[in-house]
């Protein structure tokens, strides 16, 4: 069984997937870690965010298990990923080791933006996690404060609407609901109803009433 989850910025589209994968026994790939891990490894590098021959082959390098996941986690390092994944050639450098993840004989859990589209449209669970550009704002801006990175709310959420409008409106596998997704919209939900919610979509995928 293959569960794509995909949703905008601080969607908690992680914690269900997590939450899904240690249910089902199966193994979970965070995409976004590898627009990160090449974001993080460009600005390390100090190379040229729109030099997509020297990103792209940075991406077909990649290596995620030479990163420490924590530091992937930054604002700087999310808004980097963000401008190196609407490079064509940088998701296709990324797109085998996903689609060989997804292929995996017992299954897999993968979150991101083109799961459900791209990476695995064959899949038979898929999930569009999303939420309020406010509550996702306030969730992230938790998160950073929390890791001791000076933000403040509003520009949390100015980045969230940047990252939206950028993740949407790229030509190359956009962020889009997949036709035959279902939408998870957790703004008022706790994480733990919103895992509580995906396991009802799972179970009315794979046995339907
Ligand atoms: O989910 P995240 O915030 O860790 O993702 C970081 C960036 O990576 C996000 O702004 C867009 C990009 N991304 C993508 O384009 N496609 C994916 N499947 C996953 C992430």
């Amino acid at each position: 069984m293959i569960i794509a989850i995909d949703g905008p910025a601080a969607s908690g589209k992680g914690t269900v997937a997590r939450a899904l994968a240690a249910r089902f026994g199966l193994p979970h790939l965070d995409t976004g870690l590898l627009y990160r891990a090449v974001g993080f490894a460009a600005l390390t590098r100090g190379l040229d965010l729109e030099d997509a021959a020297a990103l792209a082959a940075l991406a077909a390098g990649l290596d995620l298990a030479a990163f420490d996941p924590e530091a992937l986690k930054s604002g700087p390092v999310g808004e980097a990923a963000s401008r190196v994944a609407a490079l064509p050639q940088v998701r296709a450098a990324l797109l085998k080791l996903q689609r060989d993840f997804a292929a995996r004989p017992g299954g897999a859990v993968l979150d991101g933006r083109d799961i459900g589209t791209v990476i695995a449209p064959q899949a038979e669970v898929k999930i569009f996690v999303t939420a309020s550009p406010e509550a996702r704002a306030a969730r992230r801006y938790r998160e950073l404060s929390q890791r001791g990175e000076a933000v403040s709310e509003t520009s949390v959420l100015e980045d969230i609407r940047r990252r939206d409008a950028r993740d949407s409106g790229r030509a190359s596998a956009p962020l889009v609901k997949a036709l035959d997704a279902v939408e998870l919209d957790n703004t008022a939900l706790s994480a733990a109803e919103s895992v509580a919610r995906a396991l009802e979509i799972v179970a009315a995928r794979i046995a339907p009433p």
